[in-house]
């Protein structure tokens, strides 16, 4: 996701500046380039070898170094970064870029680049509650520069409170959004993932296989390109996608409740959820007895994205189709009963389709009769295929 994007971090001196290893990991397997400058406190803490080892590149410490390529080496820095990145940013460092104060190698190439500039504040929380700091950074944002603020809790300092370098996952996350296309910014976006599960008692319930992986990575894409992101989830056990709204839910029932209640303000709507058809009639009062096998009455549960089709919403409607033969016809079948824009079929029976798996094989059929086949794909590279289709709907 970050193939060949060049990220240039600005480490200063702060307690968290070991933190900037794991965040150099965390880009690189992410397939960008990683370029380290230091602060003369930062090397206090950290050393400059630990981050060229990890990089792989060299990390600049002072201004004045010898430079075999004879470049202006700041402005080289300033230019090749697609985002520069402040971790952990120091009170002196914030206000210095605040103030235009460019006296070294960090400040100086800050100054000089015009990629976005992404700032990751840590220090103690008197010195990030004062006033100068906070209208240094209302003041940077002001002009465009962008805060991963940071998050409360024990401070190295043995003080508690806001100030604590946030956590890598959410720079990441930040460094990932700047280097995406916003192009579904100001869109909104409602996606459904994972099983439900129909209670037949107190203890046991009916459920499918579904993981969640493939909804989850469409509401994690989405959210990245711009859109404001609900995600209805039945329950699964991965992580909310940072910057999404989750709205967790048990049964087709709670599900439903949930997406006909978002669908009016939603600009796309899509149902990657596998939804249970039917439901226990009766819920039993309690545990029923292993020693009398029960009769399990079964009712229909609503179908969700047919009242969807049925509402006459202004948002594109995506769904997905979940076969094990006749993938086509069933597909198109389903697309045009359920007043859809385009359907994703997935053929249960294909080596790397479905689910639990982090890939998917899928045939997006579109209202326009146009079919798309995708190879075997991850299921976070198909997440960007289905937005990349579906946007065209929602600005036809
Ligand atoms: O979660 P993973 O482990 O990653 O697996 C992904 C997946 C296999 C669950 C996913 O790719 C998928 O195929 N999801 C749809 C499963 C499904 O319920 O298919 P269906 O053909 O039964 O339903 C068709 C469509 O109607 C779906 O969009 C479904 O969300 C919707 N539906 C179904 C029944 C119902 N009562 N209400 C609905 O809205």
């Amino acid at each position: 996701m970050l193939q060949e994007k060049q990220i240039v971090i600005g480490v200063c001196g702060g307690i968290a500046a070991y933190k900037v290893c794991d965040l150099v990991r965390m880009l690189k397997k992410a397939g960008a380039q990683c370029f380290c400058m230091m602060t003369s406190s930062a090397q206090e803490f950290i050393t400059p070898l630990t981050l060229s080892t990890l990089t792989g590149q060299k990390t600049v410490c002072g201004m004045f170094e010898q430079n075999k390529d004879w470049e202006v080496e700041h402005i080289s820095w300033a230019k090749r970064a697609d985002v520069l990145v402040l971790v952990p940013a120091t009170a002196n460092v914030i206000g210095k870029i605040n103030a235009g104060i460019a006296d070294d190698f960090v400040t100086t190439t800050v100054m000089a680049t015009k990629a976005p500039v992404l700032i990751a504040p840590a220090m103690n929380t008197n010195m990030f509650e004062n006033p100068i700091t906070q209208r240094n950074i209302a003041q940077l944002s002001e002009l465009g520069y962008h805060f991963t603020m940071p998050d409360e809790g024990f401070l190295a300092c043995g003080d508690t409170g806001r100030g604590r370098l946030a956590e890598t996952e959410r720079i990441f996350e930040d460094i990932v959004r700047l280097c995406t296309p916003q192009d579904l910014a100001g869109k909104s976006v409602l996606v459904t993932a994972g099983p439900t599960r129909e209670a037949v008692d107190p203890v046991r319930f009916l459920t499918n296989h579904s993981t969640g992986k493939m909804g989850y990575a469409i509401a994690r894409a989405a959210a990245r390109r711009g859109a404001e992101v609900t995600l209805v989830s039945g329950p699964v056990s991965l992580p909310a996608p940072y910057g999404v709204r989750v709205e967790q839910v048990e049964s087709a029932c709670q599900m439903r409740d949930a997406v006909i209640q978002s669908a009016p303000k939603m600009d796309l709507i899509i149902k990657s959820a596998a939804v249970a058809d039917f439901r226990p009639a009766h819920v039993a009062d309690q545990k029923l007895k292993k020693n009398q096998l029960p009769e399990i009455q079964l009712e229909k549960n609503p179908d969700i994205l047919q009242e969807l089709g049925q509402m006459k919403l202004s948002a594109v409607l995506v769904g997905f189709a979940m076969e094990t033969e006749d993938l086509e016809q069933r597909a198109k079948e389903k697309m045009e009963r359920k007043g859809l824009h385009m359907i994703v079929a997935n053929n249960l029976k294909v080596e790397g389709a479905g689910f639990g798996t982090d890939t998917n094989v899928v045939t997006v059929f579109s209202k326009d009769g146009s079919v798309k086949r995708f190879p075997k794909l991850e299921k976070t590279a198909l997440a960007d295929e289905i937005l990349t289709m579906a946007k065209e709907w929602i600005v036809r």
